[in-house]
């Protein structure tokens, strides 16, 4: 037998309707916030992650399935959507005919990463990008996105970190002064972490190794080499956020993944997912425009792990009922009735109506218990006698009742 992929998932017809529900809640919470959903291909040029998410990060490092095509172009799954989203949106010019563009998508993507629990190697996002503004206004409105998405979901007990990384100075003068502190405790560090401390000082922040928090603990806070204009943009994040009630804690360690974020960065938290206990983040990416080739355009963003938050609601107990496969199970009785059932399936679907039909030729009894099983709302019986008089039996599945109705007058009554 052929195996999936390791790290991959089939979704079955038993849990599509899961999926369902996640994107058409977030179809119906972005358009709230006018938010405009963008698909970009699947695979782009190695390049666009390389230097858009970052060469010392993991993800570029370690995780991106990347190949030479046959035209020896190097190309990558896409690991994330940012990156993909600015590429497209330079080529296109379309963020410079409008002050603010907003997007929002539901995809897959692809991380060569360790599969365990709530970890896959093809995954799937919903994320949104709000591209054009410099004002915490936007920061706000995405975090507002991403808590509105948890309330319709129904999850409502998890935990929202907050930090700023300060605009490129703040984050220069700050590199400067937590490599002097990692340097005066490297001994101390993990092995990963003595060799990121140069290149990428902040990644240690966020280390998972129990010898690092110890060091970490006792950091410098990036609070204190903020600059004025850092400070007033996050103090209005922090400001608006408690205006509209969303809770949240702040969290000066929190780095995140990804080298292109300045400013606010964030994450959200589950009890329920064990060690990977993050379900979505985000930030703002002020020099990502540029750094792929465009006009120097501020913007800001978040994304959500879809298997993670299937995770989350089933915890809760808050997955959506599967939905009847039918509403309605059209019956011949005998063979004989076939063509009779083709043509009141048709008269049924089209005016809208789920209709099941037997196709492996089941008895009467079979395709009985067959609609019973399946959970449809009517069970449309075409028999011998009913016929005669060019009349159908209409079985209410709910309450056992039958009643006889002419074909004519039933499908005019739907
Ligand atoms: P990220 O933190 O790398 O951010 O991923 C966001 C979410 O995707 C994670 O919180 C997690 O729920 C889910 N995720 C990531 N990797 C996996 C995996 N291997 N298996 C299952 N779920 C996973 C980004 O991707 C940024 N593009 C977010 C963003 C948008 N920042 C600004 N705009």
């Amino acid at each position: 037998m052929i195996q999936a992929i390791r790290g991959t998932k089939d979704i079955l017809p038993d849990t599509i309707d899961y999926w369902s529900y996640l994107e058409a809640t977030a179809k119906a919470v972005s358009e709230s916030f006018a938010y405009k959903e963008i698909r970009t291909p699947i695979f782009e040029k190695t390049e666009v992650f390389s230097r858009g998410v970052g060469e010392g990060t993991d993800i570029v490092n370690k995780e991106m399935y990347s190949f030479t095509d046959r035209g020896g172009e190097s190309i990558t799954l896409r690991p994330e959507k940012t990156a993909a989203i600015v590429r497209a949106l330079v080529q296109s010019s379309l963020y410079q005919q409008q002050p603010t563009t907003r997007l929002w998508y539901f995809a897959p993507f692809f991380r060569y990463e360790r599969p365990q629990k709530g970890r896959l190697r093809q995954f799937h996002q919903y994320g949104a990008e709000c591209v054009s503004s410099p004002y915490p206004e936007s920061d706000v409105e995405i975090i507002s996105l991403a808590v509105a998405y948890c309330k319709a979901l129904g999850i409502d007990d998890y935990k929202l970190l907050i930090n700023t990384l300060g605009n490129e100075k703040s984050r220069a003068d700050y590199k400067e002064v937590l490599i002097a502190y990692l340097l005066e405790n490297k001994d101390k560090l993990s092995g990963d972490s003595q060799s990121r401390l140069e290149q990428n000082p902040l990644r240690v922040l966020d280390s998972k190794a129990e010898q690092d928090k110890a060091v970490v603990e006792n950091a410098p806070n990036i609070i204190d080499s903020l600059d004025e204009e850092s400070k007033a943009h996050f103090d209005q994040v922090i400001s608006s956020l408690k205006a509209m009630g969303i809770n949240f804690t702040l969290q000066p360690r929190l780095v995140r993944g990804l080298d292109y974020y300045s400013h606010t960065v964030f994450e959200f938290q589950h009890s329920s997912l064990g060690s990977q206990d993050s379900f979505g983040g985000g930030g703002r990416y002020n020099a990502l425009f540029s750094q792929l080739g465009g006009k120097e355009t501020p913007a800001v963003g978040f994304a959500m792990g879809v298997e993670r938050l299937l995770i989350i609601l089933e915890a809760l107990g808050k997955l959506p009922p599967m939905e009847p496969i039918a509403e309605y199970y059209v019956l011949a009785a005998d063979s004989k009735y076939i063509d009779k059932a083709f043509e009141v399936s048709s008269a049924l679907r089209s005016k809208g109506k789920k209709v099941l039909t037997d196709l492996v030729r089941r008895s009467f009894k079979a395709q009985m218990r067959d609609a019973g099983k399946s959970n449809v709302s009517y069970v449309v019986i075409i028999a011998e006698d009913e016929l005669s008089r060019d009349s159908l039996l209409v079985k209410n599945m709910s309450n056992s009742e039958q009643n006889e109705i002419k074909i004519t007058e039933f499908i005019e009554s739907l």
